[in-house]
């Protein structure tokens, strides 16, 4: 598996919590996007571990194109 699977065309709004620690999904097979199910198992890919930094509304990438990985760039507009 060279590239990422699309998961959605679209970001997806998430409650982060500041200080809880996250695995988004980066190679798009998780059935349980955007985070991280272990669907990576033997593709190369491994998720992106971030601790959020502030409680908030975090629109994170679903296409798994963003240049910002976790969070939505826009990038699913030139899918
Ligand atoms: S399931 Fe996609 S990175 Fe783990």
């Amino acid at each position: 598996m060279d590239l990422p699977k699309v998961a959605a065309p679209n970001p997806i709004p998430v409650e982060l919590v500041a200080g809880s620690t996250y695995a988004w999904c980066t190679c798009g097979l998780s059935d349980k996007q955007p985070f991280c199910n272990g669907a990576h198992k033997g593709t190369g890919f491994a998720p992106k571990v971030f601790v959020a930094e502030e409680t908030k509304t975090a629109y994170m990438c679903q296409c798994k194109q963003t240049a910002n990985p976790g969070f939505c760039d826009g990038a699913h507009k030139n899918l």
